[in-house]
């Protein structure tokens, strides 16, 4: 019984006097795991060696990549960057259309910024999140807090109380943890602005069309759209990511006539062998007739609505992770893979490593 109390210690409840202890435990250079309106953080003072450690420690995450500072708005954030007038031009549209909110700015930071913040790099990335219980850690700690998505580096990004439990239920890390999963579900948007250049780094709930619409004014304004499977200056936009512990790919079905003679028959049967120790995510009900093929189906949004698939993409892949099956087939939906589609393809494709492959429908 002492055992299991002394456990639960660390696990909170969001109310006021908690949120106030886990300021605390922030000030002290201690970790706190808090909830955002985009994914769960693990949190440290930004300012604190020492605790930025304890997170590259907890989360065995490589130091060679850095983490966004959360701060309440950007006049705190100002004291940490380092920009000319045609950057601060930029982003003073920036912040007053998306901040508080799921955008992150990546700026050229001042030099007392700890380097291992930003992995020994002259940029720093700073975000002012919207959720209520994030603000309120913030505003009770008094200090930015640095936090990288709350998850074992590399795999599935947590939203919601019981990924954290999943993870982090038997360390000794003070959680804030809701009942409410996280609003959005998947993490903010990364834009870098450096002189008249805006790119995005990492697509999110705030698209580059809706940058390209914010910004329309700037004059010489030059917008970079990266190509999702191009690799990009930030460590953390490597090919292989939010992955599972199957193997996960990107399928289509392709419909080809397979003439019947007894070599393509054990073909099929191979296929059909592994498709019963497969689980597909479909995207709006797309492959529903084929359901019976696979071990599991589960279906992002029945009707296509990006917003939902984006939101319960990372809770699928946690659930499905679970089941005793070999392969994680995703449905490499038919889009032009802009807007809010580029975002859910980006994560799909991250956690598939780029793999795909194409599946004879007529077995
Ligand atoms: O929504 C979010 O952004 C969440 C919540 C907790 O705020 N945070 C999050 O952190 O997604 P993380 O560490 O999982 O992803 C941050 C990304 C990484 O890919 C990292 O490489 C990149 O931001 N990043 C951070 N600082 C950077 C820097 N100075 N230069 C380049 N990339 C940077
Ligand atoms: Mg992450």
């Amino acid at each position: 019984m002492e055992s299991s109390q002394q456990t639960i210690q660390n696990i909170y409840d969001c109310n006021d006097e908690n949120i106030r202890l886990c300021a605390q435990s922030i000030q002290q250079g201690d970790l706190v795991i808090f909830p955002t309106e985009t994914v769960y953080g693990l949190g440290a003072c930004a300012l604190n060696e020492d605790a930025i450690n304890k997170i590259y420690k907890l989360k065995k995450r490589p130091n060679n990549n850095p983490l966004i500072i959360h701060v309440i708005n950007w006049s705190e954030a100002e004291i940490y960057v380092d920009i000319n007038q045609i950057e601060a031009n930029i982003i003073n549209i920036l912040v007053k259309e998306y901040w508080p909110g799921p955008l992150t700015l990546l700026v050229k930071k001042e030099k007392f910024v700890p380097d291992i913040v930003t992995a020994n790099s002259k940029w720093v990335a700073i975000r002012s999140p919207s959720n209520k219980i994030a603000r309120k850690l913030l505003e009770y700690a008094m200090v930015p807090i640095a936090a990288p998505s709350a998850n074992i580096s590399g795999k599935i990004t947590s939203t919601c109380k019981e990924h954290i439990l999943n993870y982090f239920g038997d360390s000794e890390v003070s959680m804030l943890l809701s009942d409410e999963p996280c609003k959005y579900g998947t993490e903010s948007t990364i834009v870098k602005v450096e002189n008249n250049t805006v790119s995005i780094i990492r697509p999110g709930l705030i698209t580059f069309e809706m940058i390209s619409n914010t910004l329309v004014n700037i004059q010489d304004l030059r917008l970079v759209n990266n190509n999702i499977t191009k690799q990009i200056d930030s460590p953390g936009t490597s090919l292989s990511h939010y992955t599972t512990s199957k193997n996960t790919l990107l399928f289509n079905f392709v419909d080809i006539e397979v003439p019947e003679n007894s070599y393509n028959s054990n073909i099929n049967e191979a296929l059909k062998s592994y498709l019963d120790v497969s689980a597909c995510i479909d995207f709006g009900s797309f492959n529903f007739h084929y359901k019976e093929l696979f071990f599991a189906y589960v279906d992002l949004s029945k009707n296509n609505d990006i917003n939902e698939a984006i939101f319960n993409l990372y809770n699928v892949l946690h659930q499905l992770d679970k089941l005793n099956i070999k392969n994680i087939l995703i449905f490499d939906y038919y889009s032009d893979k802009k807007g809010l589609y580029k975002t859910l393809f980006d994560r799909m494709y991250r956690c598939c490593s780029g793999k795909k492959i194409l599946i004879p429908i007529n077995i």
